[in-house]
């Protein structure tokens, strides 16, 4: 069964030829136009994939080896995201499976990120744990067997990824902010700094990281830093840096562990672009090896969003005969069910 992939949701035009759920190819498109205004500009980012859609998907079919009259079905993000974005993808993979007269799948942006650790060769298994960490989402999802999963807690406010997106604009690091963060913060020192912690209630598996990006504010109003005004001292900036991401990925540590021991999983997964922080997989690795689970986290490709993993799922979806209408709409603020 030979399905393709495609993901417009944000600020990457992706498609993916997965073939018995083995990915064939995966060709992102990186949309630049939006580095100069600090953050992703929906208009810009819905006239990008227009342009762009065209070409991803004949380069993903090329690089599968396929032709369009291979494929057996079609999925395309249908949420969350930006509407004008997701209209985009979504309409193109609907028009091309009516064209072909093979079944169509939505596929929800999150379960995509869910399932992008079955794109290596080592596949957890179930049950497992799953920590969701992107620009838009901040989640731990209980995955008990496929299709059938709880969400155990999320994000209050700030997503993690918009939390290092926030700061690197307040530092004059530009976007996307993760990177930046990561590599400037291996050269300082984490414990300079002591941003607050917010774990909530005790119980909670909710995340809230707009107070950290607050104090990151507060600190430099205080200290009468202005990185508009001048470079901050390059020693000053990496503590800062490594600071910050201290105070994340150690909210998002804690709580993995709390739920990996309450719930007595074997494996623990990390997806999403966060799940590329090498300050978050090397303190999960160290528990992972101590506390005796397994860590799963994608290649750098299926971090970032990608048509591999929406095709994945496509791919879960139409084995089991369930697809979508032709009258699917795209819905922005689509949850995970
Ligand atoms: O999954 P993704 O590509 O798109 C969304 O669905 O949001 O995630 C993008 C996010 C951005 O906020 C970016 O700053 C963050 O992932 N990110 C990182 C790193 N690489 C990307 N955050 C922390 N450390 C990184 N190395
Ligand atoms: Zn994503």
């Amino acid at each position: 069964m030979v399905v393709l992939g495609i993901e417009t949701s944000c600020d990457e035009t992706s498609a993916a030829v997965v073939a018995d759920g083995v990915v064939k190819s995966n060709v992102i498109s990186s949309q630049l136009v939006h580095r100069k205004y600090g953050g992703v500009v929906p208009e810009l980012a819905s006239r990008a994939h227009q342009r762009l859609i065209i070409q991803v998907v004949e380069e993903a079919l090329a690089r599968g080896a396929a032709q369009k009259e291979d494929l057996s079905g079609i999925a395309a993000t249908y949420g969350p995201g930006l509407a004008g974005a997701l209209l985009v993808g979504l309409n193109f993979g609907k028009a091309l499976a009516y064209a072909l007269h093979i079944p169509f799948a939505g596929i929800n942006h999150i379960e995509g990120h869910l399932y992008s650790n079955f794109l290596g060769e080592e596949k957890p298994s179930y049950p497992f744990l799953s920590l969701i960490v992107s620009g838009g989402h901040t989640m731990l999802v209980h995955v008990e067997s496929e299709f059938q999963h709880r969400v155990l807690g999320q994000t209050r406010d700030d997503a993690a990824g918009e939390a290092f997106d926030k700061v690197s604009k307040m530092l004059g690091l530009g976007y996307p902010g993760g990177p930046a963060i990561d590599g400037q913060g291996s050269q300082g020192d984490p414990r300079a700094i002591r941003f607050p912690r917010s774990f909530l209630e005790e119980d909670s598996y909710d995340f809230s990281f707009s107070g950290v990006k607050t104090a990151v504010l507060y600190y430099l109003r205080e200290k009468k830093l202005d990185p508009k005004a001048g470079a901050l001292d390059p020693a000053r900036l990496a503590d800062i840096c490594a600071s910050f991401q201290a105070s994340v990925v150690d909210v998002l540590v804690a709580k993995t562990m709390r739920a990996t021991r309450e719930l007595n999983v074997r494996d623990v997964c990390i997806a999403g672009g966060v799940s590329a922080n090498s300050e978050l997989r090397r303190r999960l690795g160290d528990e992972a090896r101590v506390g005796g689970f397994r860590l799963f986290h994608p290649t750098l490709e299926y971090c970032m969003d990608n048509g591999a993993m929406i095709a994945y799922v496509g791919w879960l979806r139409l084995r089991r005969g369930i697809g979508s209408g032709m009258d699917l709409a795209a819905v922005p603020n689509l949850e995970l069910a």
